[in-house]
Order: structure tokens, then sequence, then C-alpha cells
């Protein structure tokens, strides 16, 4: 069996029409390809919520830094379609560019707060193109919710916010990280790290983890990202972007753990720079700060 691929928005919106006539309740899966067992997992969790599910695919110039990176990104699309295949997928919408930015195009969706900071902070312009594109997927699609990796979390917290300030009627939904049996979170951009990095990679996860820990257990949170940051850098990562402590709900920094938390990390290994978060759990009550 193989996945239907849609590259124009007239036939997205016809197949997806005659979806409705049939009651059906649509999820949609965004995606910029290269699929690994990450994007696999969305899916299977959209089967258990949708009775369709579109996977879209389209690299999206807008949210890249530079030429370069743009350049590099892996396009498989033919082994992408392979891999949803078996699990029943019902469309794979990979748009023709002008679909997405027909000529003239001159908006741009921009979403304060939460976008500023962490990722925003080094990587300017690259939520607006994010929350421009998945503003588009949604009113093209129409699907009923969509569901994001929360390895990427800010990025789910920019598309939540977008979402509901423009009224768009989707239930968006965050997916747990998926990871190597190492603890390394499954990214597209893992390919680009040599066997050397490859191997200490993981550290990034054990050190944020452990860092965890020792916050909800009442180390000074100062001093926890102090120690983990030098941490980060013996194990032979070039630099750390940005290790921070935030609120689960809204990003806002946090400076001890009595509410739910995130730590956020982007740090550099070679030419690749990876990004992983995990939850800081609330302190009992005991522990007096
Ligand atoms: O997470 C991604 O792959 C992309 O940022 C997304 C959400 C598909 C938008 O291009």
């Amino acid at each position: 069996m193989s996945v239907p691929i849609v590259r124009t928005l007239k036939e997205l919106r016809v197949t997806v029409a005659n979806w409705r006539s049939h009651h059906a309740k649509v999820a949609v899966v965004p995606t910029m390809g290269a699929l690994h067992e990450g994007h696999l997992s969305l899916v299977r969790a959209a089967f258990e919520k949708a009775d369709r599910v579109i996977v879209t695919l389209f690299v999206n110039p807008k949210q890249f830094n530079s030429a370069a990176d743009l350049a590099a990104y892996p396009r498989t699309e033919l082994s992408d379609a392979a891999k949803l295949a078996p699990l029943g997928v019902h469309m794979l919408y990979a748009p023709d560019a002008s679909e997405i930015y027909p000529d003239g195009f001159s908006s741009n969706v921009s979403v304060t707060g939460v976008s500023e900071g962490l990722c925003g902070a080094f990587r300017p312009g690259h939520f607006d193109g994010v929350a421009t594109v998945v503003a588009k997927l949604f009113l093209q699609t129409g699907a009923d919710l969509a569901l994001f990796g929360e390895k990427d979390f800010q990025q789910l917290h920019v598309v939540r916010r977008m979402a509901r300030d423009l009224d768009i009627p989707i239930e968006i939904i965050g997916c747990p990280t998926v990871r190597e049996s190492d603890g390394l979170a499954l990214s597209s951009r893992n390919v680009r790290l040599t066997a050397q990095e490859r191997a200490l990679a993981p550290r990034l996860y054990e050190i944020l983890s452990s860092t965890a820990e020792r916050i909800t257990g009442g180390s000074g949170v100062q001093s926890a990202l102090d120690t983990a940051r030098s941490d980060i850098l013996a194990a032979g990562f070039q630099s750390v972007e940005y290790l921070e402590y935030r609120t689960e709900s809204d990003l806002l920094p946090l400076s001890i753990p009595d509410r739910e938390g995130r730590l956020l990390v982007a740090a550099w290994l070679g030419q690749t720079r990876l990004i992983d978060n995990v939850e800081v759990a609330v302190a009992s009550k005991e522990l007096t700060f």
C-alpha cells in the first residue's frame, strides 16, 4: 500500500471536504520530512484520536537562518512516503512551494512573548517562519487536531499561542520526545554528527536529567545551572547557547521549583546544534528555598 501524495491546495481541499461529508475527524502532523521514529510516534498518536491522518512535508525556507542550513536540510520524500505507508496515513501533503508562498506573498505571522529568548534569541525570524507556515497548514488542511513533538518545546508554545490568538479551531497536542536507547533525542539533524560526536551527544540528556533532579532535590537553581553548563562543555560540546529553567505552562523564567518547570538547552557539538528539554518536578513542600 502506498500513501497518496497531494501537491495542490485544490486537491487537498476536495479530499478533506469529502472526508468531512462522512463526518470524519481529521488530524494533521506537520513535518519538514527526513522522518524518524519521533515523527512516526506523532502519526501513531494521531490515529488514536482521528479518523483521517494527513502528514505534511514542506521544507519551509522562511524558518531557516542561513541559506547553507536550508540547502543542507535532508530531502527524502520517497523514503518518507515509504515509512508512512505501513501506518496507513491517508495523505502526504507535499505542496509545491507556490501553494504555500504564491507570487506576491506578503504576510507574516509573528507571535511575541513565548517566542522570545531561548531559540528565539539565537534564531532571529525563525519562529515567525514557523508560525506563518503552520498557520497556513492549519487553514489549508482545516484539520481538527495537530500533533507536535515536545522536543521543540518552544515551538509547541508558539504554535499553541498562534492558534489561540487567531481563533483557528484546532486542538494542539504535544507528544513526548522520542529518544535513542542511550537517551539522545531523535532529530533529523543527528545524521550530521560524526561517530565521535554521536558517542558523546547523549551526555546532554544525562546532564539535563541529573540537573532537573538536583533542582527538585533542593539545590540552588543558579548553582545547578552553572554546574550543568560546565559539565556540558567538559563533555566535549563547543558551546552552550542557552540553558534555562522555565515554567512548563508559559515559558516564564523560574527560580525555584514551586511549580511545574522545564530545563531547556541548546548546545553545539561540532557543526551540529542540538536542542533538548526535560521536565523538572515540583519540590516537596518540606524543602525550604
Ligand atoms: O518542527 C518542524 O519540523 C517544523 O518546524 C514545522 C512545524 C513542520 C514547521 O515547518
